[in-house]
């Protein structure tokens, strides 16, 4: 694992040499965020040793570097997630890769179902804690020591001081966001009625079906952690409601200019 972790970082590094401070994933439909960035340099994923290529509509799948808010930073444009047939350890390798090259801080972002009966298509909810029960762990395996411990601590698996950092921007600009539990599921059929109905029974917020595999591994490297769902349906709650992936991008694409203007002010003031 080190070895192809070490062959990815040389690659990147040798064509791009910064070393950025802040990781930002994009979720399904949030690709555009990537205009807020003074870019300098883009690196396709089908370009770098070792990483999976990204399959998926509304996933464009490079390495984006540059600078924001006077940060040097890389953002994944496109992820990886269990339903590509990707296992759960291969998901979560370029975090493994950004985290060596250096960055002290990862925000995440996705598409979700919303399951608290409050919550609207458009909300934005910063995930204070997730139920990853659902599936695998990209930890399982030959545990790494030079990655982090066999059993790592999930108690603050998204760091409490960001989190008050993003409610007091987020009140600043006057944009409501939620907070919530995030469940995480394989997909990528979206769920029954009763899958619905068992997600908000566990303690769920919202659904999706990333994120959680991409935080463990954070965790696990001793990497804060920051992460926001835009809400893009809110489960089936009437008998004729359903779900498309048309919908979940268009829903995200809405919330964007909130989304960005939040993100943008918290880098600034990571
Ligand atoms: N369920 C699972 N994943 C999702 C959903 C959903 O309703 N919306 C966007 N991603």
């Amino acid at each position: 694992m080190m070895l192809k972790i070490t062959e990815a970082v040389n690659f990147i590094k040798a064509i791009y040499s910064h070393r950025p401070a802040v990781g930002i994933v994009l979720g399904s439909g949030l690709g555009s965020f990537t205009s807020e960035i003074n870019i300098e340099k883009e690196i396709p994923y089908a370009d770098i040793p070792h990483f999976p290529l990204s399959t998926v509509e509304g996933h464009s799948g490079k390495l984006i570097f540059g600078e924001l808010g006077g940060k040097k930073v890389v953002a994944m444009a496109g992820r990886f997630h269990l339903y590509e047939g990707y296992s759960a350890e291969q998901t979560v390798f370029p975090i493994r890769v950004l985290k060596f090259l250096g960055i002290d801080t990862l925000l995440l972002s996705n598409a979700a179902g919303g399951v608290n009966p409050a919550f609207h298509v458009g909300d934005l909810m910063i995930i204070t804690d997730h139920i990853s029960q659902l599936t695998p762990n990209p930890l399982i395996g030959k545990n790494d020591k030079d990655l982090g411990p066999r059993f790592p601590d999930m108690s603050e698996p998204y760091k409490k001081n960001l989190i008050a950092k993003m409610k007091v921007i987020a009140a600043k600009k006057n944009i409501k966001v939620r907070e919530g539990v995030y469940v995480a599921v394989t997909g990528p059929t979206f769920e029954t009625r009763a899958e619905y109905k068992m997600i908000l029974t566990l303690g769920g917020d919202a659904v999706g079906m990333s994120t959680v595999q991409e935080v463990i591994t954070a965790v696990h490297m001793g990497l804060p952690v920051f992460a926001m769902s835009v809400i893009t349906d809110v489960g089936i709650r009437e008998e004729e409601n359903i779900i498309t992936h048309e919908e979940v991008l268009q829903a995200a694409k809405e919330a964007e200019p909130n989304f960005k203007a939040l993100f943008c002010e918290l880098i600034a003031q990571l």
